[in-house]
């Protein structure tokens, strides 16, 4: 079985141990409830790291008071098994000869662990350190969120410190947590790089897997699909756009925006934000800005939605 450590000391020594001979560790942080994305981001640091760490840490401090800090999905058995199983699987190596990493522990701290002083929900009574990063973390997820990517940054930091990954794989599902955490370890100079891996979607439908579909129950799932069907329909406008030089950006936004509009009149869902944005920072795409391949080749169309 994979060895789970639950304090900070044998971490330091395998990274100590891991420096030695000459290995890289990469790091993939979680909120376990794992299903194919999480493992998805642990078979590509296995390309990259003969050491890997998986964290499996339910952060308190990215969690608003009314969110489901209480609820969210716990599988802690589940999570080592399929850990377990990938391990044998890296174990066979790649058909191509390479060597693959292994998953050389799991951190599954308790929160006095990871927040000495304790961590109360309310953001106004927390004490102790924490890590902005400004504005970014105010725009899109962060207006309905206003202390996530506070959490999620904060959160990060302390797991880089402690396991002093060189690497550590992020999904571009979260796109907005993965620009946060660029700019942190750029800003901070953490010595880390950032990698962001292919979101992994359903089969059928392309709703992105994530720990909280479970929360959708079958109603709201069957539908749930229309927000990748949205974000491909601009998708299409965009490229179809290119040879034309390029389309506006209220072009692009607005054929997503009709697929959706049927299930907002339905009452179905409301739509948080839809946003089209270059990728440094997040900034806005002007509505009558023409975005052609320069301007969009790495843009980030973005989306949530409340399913009602
Ligand atoms: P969590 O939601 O458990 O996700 C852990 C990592 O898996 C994140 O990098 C996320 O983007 C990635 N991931 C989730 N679903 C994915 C999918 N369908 N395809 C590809 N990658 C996917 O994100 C968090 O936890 C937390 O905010 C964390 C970074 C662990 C900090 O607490």
């Amino acid at each position: 079985p994979i060895p789970v450590y639950s304090t900070i000391a044998p971490l330091r020594s395998l990274r100590r141990q891991t420096t030695l001979s000459g290995q890289t560790i990469g790091l993939v942080p979680t909120m376990g409830a794992l299903h194919t994305g999480h493992l998805s981001l642990i078979l590509h640091a296995a390309h990259h790291n003969r050491t890997l760490v998986v964290s499996i840490f339910v952060n308190p401090a990215q969690f608003a008071p009314h969110e489901d800090l209480a609820i969210y999905p716990r599988t802690l058995e589940s999570d080592l098994q399929q850990l377990h199983n990938l391990n044998a699987q890296l174990d066979l190596q790649d058909p191509t000869g390479t060597v693959l990493g292994r998953i050389a522990g799991v951190f599954h701290p308790e929160p006095s662990i990871l927040y000495p002083r304790g961590i109360p929900l309310d953001p106004m009574k927390q004490r102790g350190a924490f890590v902005s990063v400004e504005p970014l973390s105010k725009k899109l997820e962060g207006v309905s969120r206003p202390h996530f990517f506070r959490g999620v940054a904060t959160v990060c930091s302390k797991l880089f410190n402690i396991i002093q990954p060189d690497a550590a794989y992020f999904g571009q599902k979260d796109v907005q947590q993965t620009i946060v955490l660029k700019t942190l370890v750029a800003d901070l100079h953490f010595p880390v790089r950032i990698v962001v891996c292919p979101t992994a979607r359903d089969q059928t439908d392309g709703l992105a897997l994530s720990s909280r579909n479970v929360y959708l129950g079958k109603t709201r799932r069957a539908y749930a699909g229309c927000l990748y069907q949205a974000l491909e329909a601009g998708r299409r406008v965009y490229e179809d756009g290119l040879e034309r030089g390029g389309v506006e950006a209220k072009e692009i936004l607005s054929a997503a925006m009709m697929v959706l509009r049927v299930f907002v009149e339905e009452g179905m869902l409301e739509v948080e934000y839809l946003s089209l944005a270059e990728s440094g920072e997040l900034e806005e795409f002007e509505p009558e800005e023409k975005v052609n391949r320069e301007r969009g080749e790495g843009a980030v169309m973005s989306g949530a939605v409340r399913m009602l």
